[in-house]
């Protein structure tokens, strides 16, 4: 006898005798019916209990969250859902719960509170369809760069750059902070650190990734990253998973073709790939869509906003062109934007994203061509000389889901930047070696994979995509 998934057994139409599986029970009905589960599918296998065949203390130990390994044959069933269920022979109780305690009880239970009970959390529905998904796009993703010849390239977690040059970073040190050694004016020494200078936890692998394509050609990155911003959104973490492709001899054009199609193809296999997850999260939407007010129901269901994505054209709008339509537009009749667009130059705020996402365009959008002063050091300065060829791509209830650039490739005009922004050359050496020795035209994006799976299972708040979420509140697992 060997153990299958619950998934494999449901899709067995056959009477199969000697079955056997394991899992948590869900729910024990009428001391006869066991609803288990194994997180391979969302579904439950029911196994019929004849409760003359056991022992009452058995019978008893099978509370909801308990493990147990449940032997017998698989049958037609009579009930209605599922096609076949265990008549079960043999129980095993591999692992109790205390049904008093067990937190996750058989009723609806709010985020917030499954938030408090992320290492439980996903022996929910939610949560267990939430992660399977994430699990698939992460696999998609990488299935998508190997099968279109790119190498998948490590960056370091600890680093000496701020690639972002924004500031936000995590400090790593392997001094004693308690009782730090100090130089003559009493600042800490960083000499005597292991690093011999300071060091930080990566906000971002693209730099690193630039050396790699500019030898290897196609590589990316996919990673955690971290920033020490202190935002409460419900779209910012401290700890978030970023992928970064970066291409030689690539530049913004194809750097869009490649993001469009790349988000199109992973949004594509979940959808050949995970239909019942989908199904089920769709429906989780539209039910709770039914309880609020018609103006704030969506007009798409989750799959429909799926496919919408992979059968249309991204807009693609240069950074003046949506300034002059947000400066003509209202968000509705009667609202101006909370955040007034005053000059050319000024950056989005998210209700402007949003605005030109949802109301404007009802499209994803890629920005591109942004203020070079809003923008981070390393993009390609246009011949305009200020506007840098970035760009932004925003998503449906997401807003910024990638950013990326084509990167400035000549060494006086980088050099240059680095000194209007402070940023020391010697810091950054091995980065503007690569504009000696063969420099190029290069150009790549990161897209924050928390906020692809946002987009691709509805959930509206981050930290449930993500198993342990890392905010300025929150790092208590
Ligand atoms: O726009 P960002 O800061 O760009 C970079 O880091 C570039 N180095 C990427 C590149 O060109 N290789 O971040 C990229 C994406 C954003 O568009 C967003 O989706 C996500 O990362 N992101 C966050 N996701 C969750 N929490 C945060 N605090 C995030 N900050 C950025
Ligand atoms: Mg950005």
């Amino acid at each position: 006898m060997q153990s299958k998934t619950v998934k494999q057994l449901l899709t067995e139409d056959i009477v199969t005798p000697d079955v056997e599986v394991k899992g948590w029970v869900r729910t024990f009905r009428a001391n006869r019916f066991i609803a288990l589960n194994d997180g391979s599918t969302l579904n439950n296998i029911q196994c019929v209990v004849d409760f003359e065949h056991f022992d009452e203390a058995t019978l008893k130990r099978i509370t909801t969250g308990a493990a147990i390994h449940v032997k017998g044959e698989l049958v037609e069933s009579q009930g209605k859902g599922q096609n076949v269920e265990i008549q079960a022979q043999e129980l095993i109780i591999l692992g109790d719960s205390d049904p008093e305690k067990y937190p996750i009880q058989p009723k609806k239970h709010s985020f917030e509170f499954l938030r408090e009970n992320a290492h439980l959390r996903t022996r929910t529905n939610t949560f267990s369809a939430v992660m399977r998904l994430r699990s698939a796009l992460s696999f998609a993703i990488h299935k998508y760069f190997n099968d279109n010849g790119f190498y998948y390239m490590h960056s370091p977690i600890i680093t000496g750059s701020d690639a972002e040059g924004a500031g936000e970073m995590f400090q790593v040190t392997s001094l004693d902070l308690k009782n730090p050694p100090k130089d003559d004016s009493g600042n800490i020494d960083y000499s005597e650190d292991f690093f011999g200078k300071e060091t930080n936890l990566t906000v971002s692998g693209q730099l690193e990734a630039e050396t790699y394509a500019m030898s290897l050609g196609k590589v990316y990155t996919f990673g955690p990253t971290f920033r020490a911003e202190n935002s409460n959104t419900s779209r910012h973490l401290a700890e978030f998973w970023m992928i970064e492709p970066e291409v030689a001899f690539m530049d913004l054009a194809g750097n869009m073709d490649l993001a469009e199609d790349f988000m199109k193809s992973v949004i594509q296999y979940i959808l050949d790939n995970n239909r019942e997850d989908l199904e089920f999260l769709d429906k989780r939407l539209k039910d709770e869509d039914k309880t609020k007010p018609q103006a704030e129901r969506s007009s798409m269901g989750l799959i429909e906003k799926l496919n919408f994505v992979t059968d249309n054209h991204f807009k693609r709008v240069s950074y003046t062109e949506a300034i002059d339509i947000l400066r003509n537009s209202k968000p509705n009749k009667k609202k101006k934007f909370k955040y007034l667009i005053d000059d050319w130059g000024c950056d989005l705020q998210s209700e402007h994203e949003r605005f030109l996402v949802e109301k404007h365009f009802k499209c994803p959008v890629i920005l591109f061509d942004y203020p070079a002063n809003i923008k981070a050091f390393y993009m390609r300065l246009n011949d305009d000389g200020k506007t840098v060829r970035a760009m932004d791509i925003l998503f449906p209830g997401i807003g910024e889901i990638v950013g990326g650039a084509q990167r400035e490739e000549r060494l006086e005009v980088l050099k240059q930047k680095m000194a209007i922004l402070d940023i020391p050359e010697e810091e950054l050496w091995w980065y503007l070696d690569l504009r000696k020795y063969g420099t190029a035209v290069h150009s790549g994006f990161g897209l924050g994979f928390e906020r692809l799976v946002m987009f691709a299972t509805g959930m509206s708040n981050i930290r449930d995509v993500i198993p342990f979420p890392r905010t300025p509140q929150n790092a208590e697992f």
